[in-house]
């Protein structure tokens, strides 16, 4: 597999060119990087009229996934997130978006942005903020029962705790309506390459986006926006997509990583990634013959329900910390961890060693956080909320007002409640579980 943007940038390093471009750091610097980071120089190609070495590499990126085409995004999935709603709004000329709840707040920023119409899919079981299961046979009632068919379907999947949504059954949902499926893979960019490939776009999704650099050797704001062989809109149209919502000059740091990380999916990651999946199965046995809760997730993602153990995942986290380790990401319920095959086997190890006995005896029943949230009343739309003049209250006083930005913590960075929403005492419960204090509500006229 050749990495043609790599290959142009090292030459031009050591060509010994005297910059007289962009960057203003001219190649020299303290970071060591410098060198390499270049703009759009003649020869370098220019991500959003792509037609040189970035086309190629995107190309091979493509081979590489089996998708019709992939795109990169130096701007992480946040910005693949709203080029997909904007391009599924174009594609089909409808404004409605039906989506499973536990979005991450690219969704909201994109809803506000294109003033989608959103109608929300909720958990049948109890609300979760990180979780919401969506069954084929709840779709297709939505479906049924609306009046007017929405652009797309959106579903995060895996989620942040590691559940995959049954992405082939959906699909199938999906298709029967002649409804677009968008999947935001952000953490699934590993998925297309384990044994059993189970990539959104593998199992029917329409379009998605993965971020290369949650679960790839890719550096941090690489993605891809992958679309189906199925998607007709041209090239010209996606890229234009993208450039809505990205910089002018994206990273050539970032991009040399894409290029270079199709070099590793080509050659040696099938099989290491086959060695971490083993090696993190065997972990969570060991974990759990210790006692310790560990719920389903994709093979990549080690989750403790911590709570569950006797141990709130934030204390957890503090611990791991005092031993070295610093965790994904922890709640009061969970700790998730992120290994990949760039982790060592001396990592592993340290985890082990680090994690204590749980606190609860083995065996204790599983209580995870749901709370009975009533869908909120939507006072204005998304748009209008989000781009409102907004206060900054404690939760207590907001209840009764109307949600300006979505108040998250990051990670994971799914609200709560979203622009617009009238906050109810339910929700406000929420928030301090999750020891958010304050939310910006929309200004009331006075
Ligand atoms: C589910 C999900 N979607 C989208 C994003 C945004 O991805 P990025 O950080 O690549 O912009 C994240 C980031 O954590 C995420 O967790």
């Amino acid at each position: 597999m050749e990495t043609p943007v790599f290959d142009f940038v090292r030459r031009y390093a050591q060509s010994g060119t005297v910059r007289l471009h962009m960057p203003g750091h001219k190649g020299r610097g303290p970071l060591g990087c410098e060198a390499l980071d270049i703009t759009e120089i003649k020869g370098a190609d220019s991500l959003y009229e792509a037609d040189g070495i970035l086309a190629q590499s995107e190309q091979n990126a493509a081979a590489l996934f089996g998708s019709g085409r992939s795109f990169y995004s130096a701007g992480g999935s946040s910005q693949c997130v709203k080029a997909m709603l904007f391009l599924a709004m174009q594609m089909t000329g409808r404004g409605t978006v039906f989506a499973a709840r536990n979005v991450h707040r690219s969704f909201v920023h994109a809803a506000a942005l294109l003033d989608l119409d959103v109608h929300w899919l909720w958990p049948e079981d109890g609300y979760q903020l990180l979780h919401c299961p969506v069954s084929p046979q709840s779709l297709c009632r939505a479906l049924e029962q609306t009046d007017v068919l929405p652009a797309a379907v959106y579903l995060t999947s895996p989620d942040y705790l590691g559940h995959l949504q049954p992405i082939r059954q959906l699909a199938q949902v999906c298709h029967q309506f002649g409804v677009l499926l968008l999947v935001d893979n952000a953490h699934g960019a590993y998925l297309h390459f384990l044994e059993k490939p189970c990539h959104p776009l593998d199992l029917g999704a329409d379009l998605c986006c993965d971020s290369a650099h949650k679960t790839l050797p890719v550096l941090t704001g690489g993605a891809y926006l992958h679309l189906a062989s199925s998607v007709s809109a041209p090239d010209d149209m996606v890229r234009q997509a993208l450039a809505i919502f990205g910089s002018t000059s994206p990273s050539y740091l970032i991009l040399q990583s894409l290029d270079l990380c199709n070099q590793y999916l080509d050659t040696s990651f099938r099989r290491e990634l086959a060695q971490t999946v083993e090696r993190i199965a065997a972990l969570r046995s060991t974990l759990s013959a210790r006692g310790w809760v560990l719920p389903e997730t994709e093979p990549m993602k080690l989750v403790l329900h911590s709570s569950a153990s006797g141990i709130p995942g934030t204390a957890l986290a503090d611990l791991l910390r005092k031993n070295g380790i610093e965790c994904e990401f922890a709640d009061p319920d969970y700790l998730v961890l992120m290994p990949t095959p760039q982790n060592s086997e001396a990592d592993f190890i340290r985890l082990a060693a680090a994690l204590p006995e749980p606190a609860a005896p083995k065996g204790t029943q599983v209580v995870p956080a749901l709370f009975s949230v009533a869908p909120p009343v939507q006072a204005m739309r998304i748009r209008e909320a989000l781009f409102s003049s907004a206060e900054e209250l404690p939760i207590a006083q907001a209840v009764g007002r109307v949600c300006a930005a979505p108040a998250v913590s990051c990670p994971p960075a799914v609200p709560i409640a979203v622009s617009g929403e009238v906050i109810g005492e339910d929700l406000a419960e929420v928030f301090s579980y999750y020891g958010i204090d304050t939310l910006p509500v929309v200004r009331e006229k006075s």
